[in-house]
């Protein structure tokens, strides 16, 4: 009986104070903060040299908290986005309706297991916002293959992660990871990626106003590419002015 109870009055609260749509990004991550990390991803990556014409792939597209914008933004069939948790891509469908965005048809697909996923597409730009941190390092380490083998010669592979050695915490079912840049290094050179730290991600907007700017130097942008495919060069660790 107490159990109902809670359970109805944390309803009540959350209908109360919480809007639909933090009810709804509150999936993949904190609720206040769902319009920040949605503006942060698509001035990052306009920023980082998105066009409209590009092809891009959302890995861990989650509720399309980030992925809106970008579908409006590409031209129509340009997006694609993979997401591990099938409710949680439903989701995302329904955001996609709600947003008057089906006619951009972007291809949702739900699945986990990079190792055996082929697309029969490639990308001008990889995109894994908060994803990578909440991935084992097997699983890391199959997306980095995955991605090496679905990036153009020239395309870029943008990830955030934590950069420490604290010991592995847990979010909503996955482990949320730090490791030293070192072990990305590593991981990526093995699947034929150069890697670039483009610093944290306070420096491109992104502020979680209750952490210390100490707290958040750790969590840092990676930029990835094909060691042998060509293009970033000498730019490739500074990010194009808006
Ligand atoms: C913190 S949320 C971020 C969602 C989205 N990128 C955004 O910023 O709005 C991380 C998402 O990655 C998904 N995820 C975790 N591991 C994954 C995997 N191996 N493949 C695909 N999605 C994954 C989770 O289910 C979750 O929805």
């Amino acid at each position: 009986m107490r159990g109902v109870l809670r359970r109805i009055k944390r309803k009540l609260t959350w209908r109360l104070f919480y809007s639909a749509e933090e009810r709804r990004h509150s999936l993949v991550g904190p609720a206040r903060l769902w319009r920040m990390k949605r503006d942060f991803q698509i001035a990052f990556l306009k920023k980082a040299g998105l066009e409209p014409r590009h092809h891009l792939l959302d890995l861990g597209c989650g509720t399309l908290r980030g992925g809106i914008p970008l579908i409006d933004y590409l031209e129509t069939g340009h997006y694609f986005g993979i997401e591990a948790r099938k409710d949680v891509l439903d989701e995302g469908r329904r955001e996609l309706q709600e947003a008057g965005l089906a006619a951009k048809k972007p291809c949702l697909l739900a699945g986990k297991d990079m190792s055996s996923v082929d697309l029969a597409q490639d990308f001008d730009h990889i995109w894994a916002f908060s994803v990578l941190i909440h991935m084992k390092d097997r699983i890391l380490r199959d997306t980095l293959r995955f991605a090496a083998a679905h990036l153009r010669p020239g395309g870029l592979f943008h990830g955030n992660v934590n950069i420490g050695d604290r010991p592995d915490r847990s979010w909503q079912g996955f482990p949320c990871v730090s490791r030293p840049l070192a072990f990305y290094q590593e991981a990526a050179a093995d699947c034929g990626l150069a890697v670039a730290d483009l610093g944290p991600l306070t420096a491109f907007g992104h502020r979680v106003p209750d952490k210390s700017e100490e707290e958040q130097a750790g969590h840092r942008m990676l930029r990835m590419w094909q060691e042998d495919g060509g293009a970033p060069g000498p730019d490739a660790g500074s990010i194009g002015s808006p």
